[in-house]
């Protein structure tokens, strides 16, 4: 399995949520590369650390009345729910359900942060006040808009 590695085109902009971002990718390397017998300690303390974030982007969704939250609100009880039902096999020394389980959950973040929680940031942003796009956001769009051209 790779090592995840945080990236600064991963950043949507929203200190908060970067940083809660950042951490949670360390955690994620953390636990890949972590031998078999600290594996079950650190699978519990990264759900308890996910439910904990999910909790705080939930409350700021709540906070500036984000329309989405109730389907961003899923997507989170959908992952955390799939983690949940891992658990009992990584209790009972499967290591490799949970070392599955990591890997699914690397990709699924991915997703969620460059669709669900770009969407946020963006909301996040013009209520901050922003008259556009946070600058992050454009310049990322520009850069792979420029890496497309080039293709072509
Ligand atoms: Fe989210």
């Amino acid at each position: 399995m790779s090592i995840p590695v945080w990236s600064s085109q991963m950043e949507l902009g929203i200190p908060d949520l970067d940083s809660a971002h950042k951490a949670f990718f360390a955690e994620l390397a953390h636990i890949t590369a972590a031998p078999d017998d600290q594996f079950g300690a650190l699978f519990f303390l990264l759900i308890a650390k996910l439910e904990r974030d999910f909790e705080e982007e939930e409350e700021l969704m709540e906070r500036i009345d984000f329309p989405a939250l109730n389907s961003h609100r899923e997507q989170h009880a959908r992952i955390l729910s799939g983690l949940h039902h891992v658990v009992p096999h990584v209790m009972n020394g499967e290591i490799e359900s949970g070392r599955q389980a990591i890997e699914l959950l690397q990709e699924w973040f991915l997703f969620h942060l460059t669709t669900m929680d770009l969407a946020l940031a963006v909301a996040v942003d013009l209520d901050n006040g922003a008259d556009g796009l946070p600058e992050s956001i454009v310049a990322q769009a520009t850069q792979e808009h420029v890496q497309d051209q080039s293709r072509n």
